[in-house]
């Protein structure tokens, strides 16, 4: 069944857990989507993960677009959330509108995804007016590293904690569906679940969460340089391919691939003309 605003709306009233997983090509976006996912969200995170950058500032609005409609042909129950990225709407409610209107428009998005409390709160109204649901993210986001010093857990003093409590609200009533939690204590995230109508989704916040998040490369082991403390690895799939290019490096040198089975075949009759 799709997946759409209203069943993220539905599963806070029942108390029913949300799952979300990141995608960033067609084929895995298929595979996950047949999983039974709720949402597949096209992160910024593409920046490490696929472009191998440090940190997720240079990623464009290109790339969101490229990677959100490669996507967006893979995907055919799950909401499809395609992340704004770095300085796409951080200058102005106009530029904010503009791009999220493109990530529909040309990612072929769902929903739009943005880092965030009150600072963004006339971004998300003025998106929401415009009939472009959004998800806010607030915690530790990653387009502030810079701000933070690091990829630290958020929200630990009483001032932060306050600050992140209102942020949540904050993003609610400006119009947001949804809010990820990422790196915030599991007992501050529970009390935010508590506190807003719309589902938390946490990503290193624990299990009281309305739902759950993680990149895929993380929890299937196919991304080694950093692991946070939050990610399960639910298969070794970055073992398995090591494995599979190591077998198919082998089998080119001795001569043992390919087989018969994997080759065409011609007429002796067109091929005795060549002689
Ligand atoms: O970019 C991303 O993948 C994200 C998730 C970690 C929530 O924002």
């Amino acid at each position: 069944m799709k997946n759409t605003v209203a069943t993220f709306k539905e599963a806070k009233q029942k108390g029913e857990k949300l799952s979300m997983l990141t995608a960033y090509d067609y084929s895995t976006a298929k595979l996950i989507d047949e999983s039974g996912v709720n949402a597949i969200l096209v992160g910024d995170s593409l920046g490490n993960v696929i472009l191998g950058y440090e940190d997720t500032l240079s990623v464009t609005m290109e790339d969101m677009i490229h990677h959100g409609a490669a996507v967006s042909r893979g995907v055919k129950n799950a909401l499809l959330i395609v992340d704004m990225p770095f300085m796409s709407y951080q200058v102005s409610v106009q530029d904010a509108l503009v791009n999220a209107g493109r990530l529909m428009k040309e990612g072929r998005a769902g929903a739009v995804k943005l880092e965030g409390g009150q600072e963004v709160c006339p971004q998300i109204r003025a998106i929401t007016a415009a009939g472009i649901p959004v998800c806010a993210h607030i915690g530790l986001t990653p387009q502030s590293i810079n701000a933070f010093g690091g990829f630290k857990v958020q929200g630990k003093t009483e001032s932060a904690a306050k600050k992140l409590l209102e942020d949540a609200r904050a993003v609610e009533a400006a119009g947001a569906f949804a809010v990820v939690l990422e790196c915030v204590p599991a007992k501050l995230a529970e009390l935010v679940t508590k506190e807003v109508s719309i589902p938390t989704i946490g990503i290193g916040a624990g299990n009281v969460c309305d739902g759950q998040v993680l990149v895929y490369q993380d929890m299937l082991g196919l991304f080694s340089d950093f692991t946070p403390k939050f990610v399960r690895r639910f298969a070794e799939v970055g073992q398995t391919m090591r494995e599979a290019f190591a077998a198919y490096d082998r089998a080119v040198k001795d001569g043992s691939f390919p087989e018969k089975k994997h080759e065409y075949t011609i007429s002796d009759d067109v091929l005795e003309k060549l002689y």
